[in-house]
């Protein structure tokens, strides 16, 4: 049996693009890669939580589970922001167990106990006469929490580095576009049967795939002009927009440009002009994810706002219709005993690679560390 450290070797990162080989396919299904993946990439990384309009009252909370970890983000009474782990002390039962909400406390539909809004346990019914139960010592466990314009991220580790500085430079870059001002319209959920990280490959190709899978979305995009810039935690795909012969595509892909950014390691965020969709792929499983699509609009008052949204939507749906059935058979593919390893675009996938890199090096580290102690 080949131990952890062994089947990250066979990956290099230090080679440059002309030379790479994607991570080896076992990486897409090995149950204990993605256990790996579960602690050490989502573990310890920044992960988008929730919009920051969802936590305005206090009281108001929103759970999300992060690759098998049940979270739980709320404002408390004081109006301070908070992250927790979503597991009751007593029995590990999701104390709250809707998507969103507003409550006065934290109560588990379990047996009952209650935790106040900073995670405090206050009542534990029917408990009395239990030795060496301190309910001081017996609250929700906090997490680091912290928001980037209309998103708020959660870090389940000690973060090496602040979110701003470990999303930059999509802050700075993003700040005249205004992304407060839009207004959320909608969210799609899509259960893809592949592992996370096909679909960040897919992501981050480069357009490679566009004029092949998404023959709509292609007449909108000016491929000659597409280009990848990649950064420390990020990267983004940018492309002139033209007009395009498809006439939904053509209206509801306006402006001069697309921006496509991708955070490390599973967030997507889509802009064009007054329009933004986000793409959150939750991993579900070795060979399962979930991908939440948020969509935002300049405006969404009036019947030609909401005729807007909803092409808008349709064509965001009809274009992951086409990655999702790509990413399904791309899945299959690397389960073949064919094939290990792909090589890269130099003009086109930089971005893949870069996902690469940043995850090997993540796992790597986690494995050295853990060897360590
Ligand atoms: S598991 Fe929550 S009260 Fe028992
Ligand atoms: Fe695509």
């Amino acid at each position: 049996m080949a131990s952890l450290h062994d089947k990250l070797q066979p990956f290099h990162d230090e080679f440059p693009l002309a030379r790479a080989r994607t991570i080896p396919s076992a990486w897409y299904f090995d149950p204990e890669i993605y256990a790996l993946e579960c602690r050490a990439v989502f573990g310890g990384s920044w992960h988008y939580a929730a919009r920051l309009e969802q936590l305005r009252e206090p009281g108001s909370f929103v759970t999300i589970d992060i690759a098998g970890e049940p979270i739980l983000v709320v404002r408390d009474d004081q109006g301070t922001l908070r992250a927790m782990h979503n597991v009751c002390r007593h029995r590990a039962a999701q104390v709250i167990n809707q998507p969103e909400g507003k409550v006065a406390k934290l109560r588990c539909r379990y047996h009952g106990w209650t935790y106040d809004l900073t995670g405090r346990l206050r009542g534990t019914p029917e408990f009395d006469g239990v030795q060496e139960f301190c309910k001081e010592d017996q609250g929700l466990p906090a997490l680091t929490i912290d928001t980037c314009g209309p998103f708020v991220f959660v870090h389940q580790g000690t973060p090496p580095q602040s979110l701003h500085n470990s999303l930059t430079p999509f802050p700075e870059r993003t700040q005249s576009a205004g992304l407060e001002q839009l207004k959320f319209a909608g969210r799609r959920v899509y259960d893809i049967a592949c592992n996370w990280k096909v679909f960040v490959d897919n992501y981050q190709d480069g357009g490679y795939h566009v004029n092949t899978v998404h023959p709509g979305l292609a007449g909108a995009l000016d491929y000659s002009q597409y280009r990848t810039d990649n950064f420390a935690h990020a990267s983004v795909q940018s492309s002139p927009i033209k007009p395009s012969d498809d006439p939904l595509v053509n209206k509801v892909r306006t402006g001069d440009f697309a921006y496509y950014w991708w955070i490390f390691p599973n967030l997507m965020v889509n802009l064009y002009q007054g329009v933004m969709d986000t793409n959150l792929v939750l991993p579900l499983g070795p060979d399962r994810c979930r991908v939440l699509f948020d969509f935002y609009f300049a405006e969404t008052e009036g019947p030609a706002a909401q005729k807007f949204i909803a092409d808008s939507m349709a064509v965001a749906h009809q274009v992951q219709l086409e990655d999702q059935e790509v990413c399904e058979e791309v899945q299959r593919g690397l389960k073949s005993r064919s094939y290990d390893t792909g090589r890269f675009s130099v003009k086109r996938e930089s971005g893949g690679y870069h996902f690469h890199q940043l995850l090997a090096r993540t796992l790597r580290a986690a494995v050295t560390a853990a060897s360590a102690t």
